[in-house]
C-alpha cells in the first residue's frame, strides 16, 4: 500500500483542535490519505462540495462487508441502518422514521422543557459544576430513554460502554465495549419482551413491515444500539461544544442574550462551527471512484470530515469566525443523503431548549478558571469534551 499524505497516529493536538490540520490539507486539495491508530490508510475528504457529494454517492457503500477492513467478525450491534445500504437500509429506516418526524418530535417539546427545567433546578444552587454531568448528558439521555421506553436504563454503565464505542482509547477497548454493549442490549430487549409497554421498543419487537417481516434478533439489537447511542452521544456535544463556543466569544454571547429569539440560527452556527460529529462514519468504495482528482481504489475506506467541510472558505466566508448571525444552512453536521441524521429535529429541539434555558437561568455563566484542563474524547468520530467546568 502506498505511503499516506499525513500520519495522525498519536498526534495529541489534532484531537483538541483538528481545524488547522483540515485547513492545511484543504489548501492542498479536497482529498487526502491518512494513517490513524486503527488503519494503515484511509481516504479523508476535507472539502465541502466533495464531502457533500460523497455522502450521497451510491458508489460508496456503508456495508463493512464490502471493505478491505472487514475481518469477518460481525457483531449484532452492526446490524443497524447506518451500516447498511439499500434496500436493507430503506426497510429499517422506514420502520422507525415516523417516530422522528418534525411533527412527532414537536409533541415532545413540553416534556423536553420540563426535563431541562428540573435539571437546572438541581444545578443552579451549586453555583459551579460540570455542565456535561449536570445538563448536556442527562437531558438527551433521559429523552431518548423515555422515547424508546427504557426509563430505568443503567445510565452510568450505558454511558461508559457508549463512550468506549464511539471514542475508544484503543481498538482493544473498543472491541470489548462493543461486545459488552451487545450483551447488555440483549438483556434489555428480553426484559421488554417480557413486560411490553406503549413505547417504541415494544413496538419494534412487535412490528411487521409490508411484507410481513419483523426485525431479526440482531436487527433489534442494532436498532436499540443506534437509537440509544446516536440519540445521546451527539446531542451531549451539541450542548457542550455550543456553550463552549459562546463562552469563548463574549460578543456573540451578549448578542444572543440580548435577543434569545436568535437561538435557532445560533444553534445552526454551533453545529457548523464545532459540530459533535467530526467525521461521518466509514464509507467504502464499491469500485474505483474519482473524487477531487484522486482515484480511490475499490474496497478502500473513506471518511468525510464534516468538520473540514463546514470550515471550507469556498462555502462559508471567514469560516473560522463564530458568528451566530451568519446563514449556516447547508452545513454537514447532520450528514447528507440517505443516511442524513434521522434525529435532527429532536437534536435541534433539545439543543435550542437547553441552551436558551441555561442562558435564562444563569445570567453570569462563564468557564470555571479553577476547573480541570479540558479532556477531549479520543478519535475522529465524536468531537467533544468529557467535562465542561463552568460557574454561574
Ligand atoms: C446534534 C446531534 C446530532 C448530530 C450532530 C448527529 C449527526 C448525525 C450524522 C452526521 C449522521 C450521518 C452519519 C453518516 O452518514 O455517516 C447521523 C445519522 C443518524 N442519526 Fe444523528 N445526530 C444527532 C442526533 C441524533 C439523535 C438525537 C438521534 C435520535 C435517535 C439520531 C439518530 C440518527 C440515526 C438513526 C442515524 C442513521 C440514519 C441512517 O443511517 O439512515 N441522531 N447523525
Amino acid at each position: 500500500m502506498s505511503a499516506v499524505d499525513i500520519d495522525l497516529r498519536g498526534v495529541h493536538d489534532f484531537t483538541a483542535n483538528p481545524y488547522p490540520t483540515y485547513a492545511k490539507l484543504r489548501s492542498e486539495g479536497p482529498v487526502h490519505t491518512i494513517r490513524t491508530d486503527d488503519a494503515e490508510r484511509i481516504w479523508l475528504i476535507v472539502g465541502y462540495e466533495e464531502g457533500r457529494a460523497a455522502l450521497a454517492d451510491l458508489r460508496l457503500s456503508k456495508d463493512w462487508r464490502t471493505s478491505d477492513l472487514w475481518t469477518g467478525d460481525g457483531d449484532p450491534i452492526n446490524a443497524n441502518m447506518l451500516e447498511m445500504d439499500a434496500p436493507h437500509h430503506t426497510r429499517l429506516r422506514k420502520l422507525v422514521a415516523r417516530e422522528f418526524t418534525a411533527r412527532r418530535i414537536e409533541s415532545l417539546r413540553p416534556r423536553v422543557q420540563q426535563i431541562t427545567d428540573e435539571l437546572l433546578d438541581a444545578m443552579v444552587p451549586a453555583g459551579r459544576g460540570d455542565l456535561v454531568d449536570a445538563l448536556a448528558f442527562p437531558l438527551p439521555m433521559t429523552v431518548i430513554c423515555e422515547l424508546i421506553g427504557v426509563p430505568d436504563l443503567d445510565r452510568d454503565r450505558f454511558r461508559l460502554l457508549s463512550n468506549g464505542i464511539v471514542a475508544p482509547t484503543s481498538s482493544d477497548t473498543g472491541g470489548e465495549a462493543v461486545r459488552a454493549m451487545g450483551a447488555y442490549l440483549v438483556e434489555l430487549i428480553e426484559d421488554k419482551r417480557c413486560a411490553p409497554g406503549d413505547d417504541l421498543m415494544s413496538a419494534l419487537i412487535r412490528v411487521r413491515d409490508e411484507e410481513g417481516d419483523g426485525l431479526s434478533p440482531d436487527e433489534l439489537v442494532g436498532m436499540a444500539f443506534l437509537l440509544l447511542v446516536a440519540g445521546h452521544e451527539t446531542t451531549v456535544n451539541l450542548i457542550s461544544n455550543g456553550v463552549r463556543a459562546l463562552l469563548a466569544h463574549p460578543g456573540q454571547l451578549a448578542a444572543l442574550r440580548a435577543d434569545l429569539g436568535l437561538i435557532d440560527g445560533a444553534v445552526e452556527e454551533m453545529l457548523r462551527y464545532d459540530g459533535p460529529v467530526e467525521t461521518a462514519t466509514f464509507r467504502f468504495a464499491r469500485e474505483p471512484v474519482e473524487i477531487g482528482n484522486r482515484t480511490i481504489p475499490a474496497g478502500e475506506a473513506i471518511l468525510v470530515a464534516l468538520a473540514g467541510g463546514d470550515r471550507d472558505p469556498a462555502r462559508y466566508p471567514d469560516p473560522d469566525h463564530f458568528d451566530i448571525s451568519r446563514d449556516a444552512q447547508g452545513h454537514l453536521a447532520f450528514g447528507h443523503g440517505m443516511h442524513f441524521c434521522m434525529g435532527a429535529p429532536l437534536a435541534r429541539m433539545e439543543g435550542r431548549i437547553a441552551i436558551r434555558t441555561l442562558l435564562e437561568r444563569c445570567p453570569d455563566l462563564a468557564l470555571d478558571p479553577a476547573g480541570a484542563e479540558l479532556d477531549w474524547l479520543p478519535g475522529m468520530l465524536i468531537r467533544g469534551v468529557r467535562q465542561l467546568p463552568v460557574r454561574w
